[in-house]
């Protein structure tokens, strides 16, 4: 078995993990397609990969410039266009089933029969995407975290039909990313959701109930457990609104442990996301 990337690999969806993901096979050097919607947000792809490489290359973390690690990443708006002979595309596009299905179509059109095809999605089941597919044995999750080049997993979600040789060669793959893979039965929220989320979810509940105030709940995870961020800081770096969809979707397949607690759905309403709003569980400057 081969330690190295493909030597073409597809990503659909250049945005927030898309990006990163095309920039951590880039830098391991493959020839990487992106595939975006239209002109504009193939702009705005191009321009989040060039800053992401120079964020890389200021923290010295690149042993190349970051221009001839860009001149790998083509960008290109047609899924038509992916390379016949990629080894590996995966999809990035927004969290909703018939956009992932519609791409992945397209992509499986476009590739070869041994192309392996994966989806980053953070919650859908592997199983219903897969059965759009024509070749669903090549098919599976592959679930990066934000920041891409920066974390060190990817939960690797074998569903229903995944055949042993797509899941070994895209363990290898991950190898060759210098991340660690987790193989994770397709089951809502595979590991690391289901666990996150809950322990979320009783902070907030514990929030509710006066047990502590937030300061304390995080500090006791973080310096007793040693998270390295506490239940609700990382609530609020995720985002509530994120978190909330999830918790939904959970306790609508798994079952009342994951009923979201009512303060949650407060401070959502409220506009209280978190990081990005500012405020959350914790005011962010
Ligand atoms: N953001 C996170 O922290 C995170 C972490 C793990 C997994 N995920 C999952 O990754 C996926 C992408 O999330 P994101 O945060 O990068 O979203 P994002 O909105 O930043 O990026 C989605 C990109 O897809 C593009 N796109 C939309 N429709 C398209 C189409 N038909 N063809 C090609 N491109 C298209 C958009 O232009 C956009 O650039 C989701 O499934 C999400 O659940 C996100």
């Amino acid at each position: 078995m081969s330690s190295a990337v493909p030597e073409d690999v597809g990503v659909v969806g250049g945005g927030r993990m898309g990006a990163g993901i095309a920039q951590v096979f880039a830098v391991a050097g493959a020839r990487v397609s992106v595939v975006e919607g239209d002109a504009a947000a193939a702009d705005a792809a191009r321009e989040r990969i060039r800053a992401g490489l120079d964020r890389a290359a200021e923290r010295g973390k690149l042993e190349v410039s970051a221009g001839e690690v860009l001149d790998r990443i083509a960008i290109i708006t047609d899924p038509a266009d992916l390379p016949r002979a990629a080894g590996l595309v995966v999809e990035a596009v927004p969290e909703r089933a018939e956009v992932k299905i519609e791409v992945l179509t397209a992509a499986e059109r476009a590739v070869g029969e041994d192309t392996v095809l994966a989806t980053n999605t953070s919650s859908l089941s592997i199983a219903e995407l897969s059965a759009a597919l024509s070749r669903p044995e090549r098919f599976l999750g592959m679930h990066f975290f934000n920041p891409v080049p920066a974390s060190r997993l990817v939960e690797v979600v074998t569903g229903p039909d995944t055949g042993t040789a797509a899941r070994d060669a895209v363990l290898d793959w991950v190898g060759a990313l210098h991340k660690t893979a987790v193989t994770v039965r397709d089951s809502p929220g595979f590991a690391t959701s289901r666990l996150g989320v809950l322990l979320g979810l009783e902070a907030i509940r514990m929030l509710e109930e006066g047990v502590a105030d937030a300061e304390s709940i995080d500090t006791a995870m973080e310096l007793g457990y040693r998270h390295p961020m506490g239940p609700l800081r990382s609530t609020d770096l995720v985002g509530l609104d994120v978190r909330l969809a999830i918790a939904d979707y959970l306790h609508g397949t798994l079952g009342e442990r994951f009923s979201p607690p009512q303060l949650l759905r407060d401070k959502v309403a409220r506009g209280e996301l978190g990081r990005k709003a500012g405020q959350g569980f914790h005011r962010w400057e």
